[in-house]
């Protein structure tokens, strides 16, 4: 390897704290400290900003992301010029990708198939938990899969990097005992469990237009269908075919107020929004807070163009032809009869017709999507 953690003290200090929060069993622990961040970082980088990125300039502030508990953006706008500043590449999170691959429960003699190649961090990570022929990766981008196989190289590292589109997997070397996807899917496409052994584990961020993202953990069953439970939060640039749709825009026109004994607060738990993404799918949730937690907005939108604005302690806007706002308060009262349940006792099962979200075991669907 070109270097190591003790030639980048930062490095060395993100990889403590990923152990002091218990994301590092000891080979990972041994994977990470061999493979600094900074070598899969390129010249030009970007900070994520709230919607947009922001360009970092100066060496300091370069080291002081990369050695961060932050995502250090490595594209924006699919590499355009004068694009808005959205993030399209990214090396993530370092605490995101410790407890995703910690939830991929890799085993010594384990093959594993990754989507989302990007800067080639977590295939090296990989490569160095397990070997150069275990390991596979797709990126989508082809200017980032070269630099990806160029840094990979670099670093001593060679696992097989193949530009495609990772929804299709990479079946010429299937099976695979697990799979990461590291960009976020609205559905697990079924040639991915395909290419799973049955035993095999799937980890994949996945997204909805009600909640910004969630992990699920997924075991291949001797069936070919997947199952398994969301494991807490993650928020991960989607797939590029998985992209939200725009929303329509509203007509002002139609704005009609009232009252609501629903504090908007209350929607903004993981284990709402997964209850809530999986009865209204295709209902949009963002919120903005103040200065405090009194100040906050919470906006619901769906692609049609009807909306609904809710301040804390005032009267509730809708807009458009669906009435939102009441259509997310009854969803927020099937769910408190439910006993409010945490994220992670809700699930997710895919199968050749589509995928199911479920709260406990696979028999209680919330609902499908065929
Ligand atoms: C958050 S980055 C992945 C970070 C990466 N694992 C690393 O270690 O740096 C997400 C990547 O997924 C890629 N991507 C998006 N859609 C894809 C697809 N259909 N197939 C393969 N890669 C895709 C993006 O181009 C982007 O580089």
């Amino acid at each position: 390897m070109t270097s190591t953690a003790q030639d980048h003290p930062g490095h060395a200090a993100l990889v403590r704290l990923l152990g002091g929060r218990g994301l590092l069993t000891p080979e990972w622990r041994r994977a990470w400290e061999a493979v600094p961040r900074e070598d899969f970082v390129p010249p030009t980088i970007w900070r994520q900003g709230p919607q947009t990125c922001t360009p970092v300039r100066y060496s300091s502030d370069r080291q002081a992301l990369i050695y961060s508990d932050r995502p250090v953006v490595t594209q924006v706008d699919d590499g355009r010029d004068g694009g808005p500043g959205i993030a399209t590449s990214s090396n993530s999170m370092p605490s995101m990708v410790a407890k995703m691959l910690g939830l991929l429960d890799v085993r010594d003699d384990n093959r594993v198939l990754e989507i989302g190649t990007a800067t080639g961090y977590v295939s090296a990570l990989l490569c160095e938990r397990l070997s150069d022929e275990q390991v596979f990766t797709i990126e989508v981008d082809p200017t980032l899969a070269t630099l990806a196989r160029t840094a990979l190289d670099a670093a001593g590292y060679a696992p097989t990097v193949i530009c495609g589109d990772g929804e299709q997997g990479w079946p010429d070397a299937a099976p695979y005992d697990r799979l990461i996807s590291t960009c976020a899917l609205r559905h697990v496409p079924w040639p991915l469990v395909q290419q799973v052994k049955p035993g095999g584990v799937i980890v994949a961020p996945m997204v909805r237009d009600f909640w910004s993202g969630a992990v699920v953990q997924l075991i291949v069953q001797d069936d070919g269908t997947a199952a398994g439970f969301f494991r807490g939060g993650a928020s991960y640039m989607p797939m590029r075919s998985h992209r939200l749709p725009p929303t329509a825009d509203v007509d002002q026109d139609t704005a009609r107020s009232s009252t609501s004994d629903l504090d908007p607060r209350q929607l903004l738990t993981l284990g709402f929004a997964m209850y809530g993404g999986a009865r209204l799918p295709d209902v949009k949730v963002v919120h903005a807070q103040g200065e405090n937690d009194d100040t906050v907005r919470v906006w619901l939108m769906d692609r049609d163009g009807s909306a609904a604005i809710a301040d804390v302690g005032k009267p509730v806007t809708e807009f458009g032809s669906r009435d939102l706002w009441t259509e997310v308060e009854a969803a927020y009262a099937e769910y408190v009869d439910l006993g409010r349940p945490d994220a992670d006792e809700f699930g997710l099962m895919v199968d050749p017709k589509g995928q199911a979200v479920w709260l406990h075991s696979p028999d209680a669907v919330i609902t499908s999507v065929r």
